[in-house]
């Protein structure tokens, strides 16, 4: 598939973390403007300190880049950036990650997260034509009990949040540490996802599953190690939303070339791709296509197929899902066949 076309197609992203979307001269400008003294000297420095070992190494610097976000128009100014990103990408759904903790526990006001962010996504529909939904991330090296708080806020706006997840540092931090929490926010009736298995065990991604009941894995990536998943995975078409640019960056897998993308495609996985953190990753969607398509040697019907899990694994109702498979093979039927 050439390269326009991966731009052209209709796509959805449903693995990115909003405070992830910080391109370093937004973080300097909203340094600027809020008084915020950052530790890094230069633009150019900061762009250094991008240099990450591990999942651990990458969220320390994450962490302090999002000290810069303190008033409502600071988070609409960073979602409305990342969508207007998105758009320019054909990027026409997608679902959101927010981490209200790293605010909250720094004396930011959920209202304001919320709402900055949410007008940004009204805007979005209204200028772009992009539709969005909000996904909460609780932070797992915090405990079940700060959970319980953050939960107790979005409960106040349910009608813009559509979902909970899961994220921040795995290693020891297991999906089971979260069960009570996540049993009350399915009671409440939100969806559920969960990161496990990007650097945790395929343990992580059966907890994630039985104790949790998410709808979606978010990297997922070691189930390899697991045949009994693999097959579970394959039999249930749970979604993996795979991010191939951050497992590179995170040192998941050293290089594309050893990405098990294609593997878990070939074992018949409804694998979806996405951008993470794309700010601190060095690329949006369509970078990361570009990537996985070269470095995996995928064939048309397979990038097709990609895109296609996308919607198929997206929280959009069926009707919807449809309206969009059909502007997208529209789109790709000259061309493929
Ligand atoms: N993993 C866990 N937590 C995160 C990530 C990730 O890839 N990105 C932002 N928070
Ligand atoms: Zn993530």
């Amino acid at each position: 598939m050439n390269n326009n076309l991966i731009q052209e197609i209709p796509k959805t992203e449903l693995h990115l973390h909003i405070e992830g979307t910080l391109e370093p001269e937004l973080m300097f400008s909203l340094a600027q403007r809020n008084h915020i003294k950052l530790p890094f000297a230069s633009l150019e420095k900061t762009k250094e300190a991008y240099n990450f070992s591990n999942l651990q190494s990458f969220l320390d610097v994450y962490y302090q880049g999002a000290n810069v976000l303190i008033n409502e128009q600071d988070f609409f100014d960073l979602t409305f950036a990342y969508l207007q990103k998105a758009a320019s990408q054909n990027i026409v759904h997608t679902e959101i990650f927010f981490d209200p903790q790293t605010h909250t526990d720094r004396g930011i006001p959920f209202a304001t997260i919320i709402n900055g962010i949410n007008q940004a996504l009204i805007k979005a529909k209204e200028e772009l034509n992009i539709s969005s939904y909000l996904i909460l991330c609780f932070l797992r090296h915090l405990s079940e009990e700060s959970a319980f708080q953050t939960l107790e806020e979005a409960l106040k706006y349910q009608d813009q949040i559509i979902g909970i997840g899961l994220d921040s540092s795995e290693l020891g931090h297991p999906p089971s540490k979260f069960k009570n929490v996540f049993k009350k926010a399915k009671e409440a009736g939100f969806l559920t996802v969960a990161h496990a298995g990007e650097e945790g065990p395929p343990e992580y991604i059966w907890e994630a599953i039985n104790i949790l009941g998410v709808s979606r894995i978010d990297h997922g990536v070691r189930c390899l190690e697991d045949q009994k998943l693999i097959d579970y995975l394959r039999e249930t078409q749970i979604p993996l939303t795979v991010c191939p640019l951050s497992n590179v960056k995170l040192k998941v897998f050293n290089s594309i070339q050893e990405h098990n993308l294609k593997k878990l495609l070939d074992l018949g996985l409804c694998v979806t791709v996405n951008s993470d953190d794309p700010a601190y990753f060095g690329g949006y969607l369509v970078e990361n296509f570009l990537a996985i398509k070269d470095g995996l040697n995928l064939t048309d019907s397979e990038v097709k197929k990609l895109v296609e899990n996308g919607f198929k694994a997206s929280f959009l109702p069926e009707e919807l899902k449809l309206v969009n498979f059909f502007r997208f093979t529209q789109l790709l039927t000259p061309q493929l066949f």
